[in-house]
């Protein structure tokens, strides 16, 4: 038989006096059930195992409404009206009186009515009472009757019908309920069931890893598994937004026909600065701005490179500049820091390629001594980018860049005159972003003093743009530290490239 363990138990006490037509109250006590939860439930699935015929017939009751709760405690409007006029002697009884007696706003008004039905005259602003003896007592029936209703719900059959008809008419005062109430009865084929057929089994919800070790499930009933019923959505793993963002940038430099190229974070104050012509005396290479190392606090700079910064530095050696002047120091390039930017990058690229051209890229993490706000930190990442080759010139830049922004969803690119010591000309790239230039990054092409000591005769066409910034735009943040705080609730709720 395929009964729940619920049904069998309710069959089982059914079976113990076949005849019967079962109550709830039997039933709670033929099982060792508590309450009746189960009861109308595996009473349904016997009835359509064929097994149990079910009754049902609805009966009202009436109880108390939320007023009549109040006039219980209190007493009914008419009874508290009463026991004013009561007080009053003839000459107070006026209906100004009364509007001044301290009944509720509300109340007076409809007062007076009920008054009125019960044979009170108004005569010139006057309440008269003619017969007290025949009002007073309709009061108390009525008092009675709500009192009556007070210990709980009652049958309305039993109670008087014009009362129950009066209350019924009064806001609040009484309410209706139906109640269904069943009976249980065994079919022919119920009561045929033989007793010791049905065995309880434990119905089992769960599989736990217990049942498992110690097989007790290989015997185990399973309760059916309700694939209709509501379920908690699980939330899986899930990519951080940067990273599918990276991935994206990636994947459109790589189909752009780019390879990608990587550098470590620490570096040389040279690599990171003195190849990119930016002075030794530039208020950016301060403590303020840069992250030096203390340990290691220097590193060494192939003596090649220092020779020809320090040159190009102080008179611009071959390049056809007049260099910074001053005197260059060479252990000032040889400390060590965390890399500002993501150009120290390609410039090495561009120092063991000389004689290769190229077209590399970069995403990578660059460090400054920011004050952590809105749009600053002091941690973030730039993607940076070269093409190193004969031809490599400002509109092949321009064009790139366009192409990148158009692939990641942004077809306004506008580049703006702007100034960075390493490169000639300079250029800030800005996208259109709901109706306003956002600005992105900068971009150029290194100059004579940057490349030539690099050994190469070729343009470079360079660049380095914020990631976050990016970021921003694509996911609406309007707070940086959005995407690095660990909020899984919003990181879920952030779209993926
Ligand atoms: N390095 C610059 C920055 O950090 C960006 C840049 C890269 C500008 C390459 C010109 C050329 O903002």
């Amino acid at each position: 038989m395929s009964l729940g363990n619920n049904e069998r138990i309710m069959l089982k006490a059914m079976l113990s006096d076949p005849d019967r037509s079962w109550t709830l109250d039997g039933i709670l006590s033929g099982t060792d059930w508590e309450d009746q939860v189960h009861v109308a439930g595996s009473g349904k699935a016997l009835e359509e195992a064929g097994l149990v015929e079910v009754e049902e017939s609805t009966s009202k009751l009436v109880y108390l409404g939320s007023e009549g709760v109040r006039a219980a405690s209190d007493g009914l409007l008419e009874s508290r009206l009463w026991g004013w006029i009561k007080s009053q002697d003839e000459k107070g009884r006026s209906l100004k009186a009364l509007m001044s007696a301290g009944f509720e706003r509300g109340e007076t008004g409809p007062g007076v009515g009920i008054l009125k039905g019960l044979g009170v005259v108004i005569d010139s602003g006057n309440l008269v009472v003619s017969d007290e003896e025949e009002i007073f007592e309709k009061i108390e029936k009525r008092s009675e009757f709500i009192q009556s209703l007070s210990d709980g719900p009652r049958d309305p059959s039993e109670l008087d019908q014009d009362l129950l008809n009066h209350f019924s008419s009064r806001g609040d005062l009484i309410e209706f309920e139906e109640s269904v109430s069943r009976t249980w009865r065994l079919t022919e084929e119920g009561a045929n069931v033989d007793p010791s057929d049905i065995s309880e089994v434990q119905m089992i919800g769960e599989l736990t890893p217990e049942m498992l070790q110690t097989d007790s499930w290989k015997n185990a009933e399973f309760k059916p598994f309700d694939v209709s019923a509501p379920a908690p959505i699980p939330s899986g793993g899930r990519r951080h937004p940067m990273q599918s963002l990276i991935e994206r940038i990636r994947s459109v430099f790589l189909e752009m026909g780019f390879s990608e190229i990587e550098g470590d974070y620490v570096q040389s104050a040279g690599w990171n600065m003195d190849a990119l012509y930016i002075p030794q005396s530039h208020p950016a290479r301060t403590m303020q701005d840069t992250f030096y190392l203390s340990d290691p606090s220097s590193l060494d700079v192939d003596s090649h490179y220092l020779d020809l910064w320090s040159k190009v530095h102080e008179h611009g050696y071959d390049t056809g500049s007049k260099g910074w002047g001053g005197s260059f120091d060479k252990e000032e390039a040889q400390k060590a820091l965390l890399r500002t930017h993501t150009t120290v990058n390609t410039v090495r690229h561009i120092a063991e390629n000389p004689d290769s051209p190229s077209r590399v890229f970069g995403i990578g993490r660059v460090f400054r001594q920011e004050t952590i706000d809105r749009t600053h930190m002091p941690e973030f990442h730039q993607i940076e980018g070269i093409i190193h080759e004969p031809k490599a010139s400002l509109p092949m830049l321009v064009s790139t860049l366009k192409t990148f922004y158009a692939k990641m969803g942004y077809p306004d690119v506008r580049v703006r005159p702007a100034y960075f010591p390493y490169t000639e000309p300079s250029a800030e790239v800005d996208v259109l972003w709901r109706g306003e230039w956002l600005e992105l990054g900068g971009s150029g092409i290194f100059r004579p003093e940057v490349t030539e000591p690099l050994g190469t005769e070729w343009p470079v066409c360079a660049w380095g743009m914020g990631l976050e910034r990016l970021a921003m735009l694509i996911l609406g943040l309007d707070d940086i530290r959005q995407l690095y705080q660990p909020d899984l609730e919003r990181l879920r709720r952030m779209p993926l490239l």
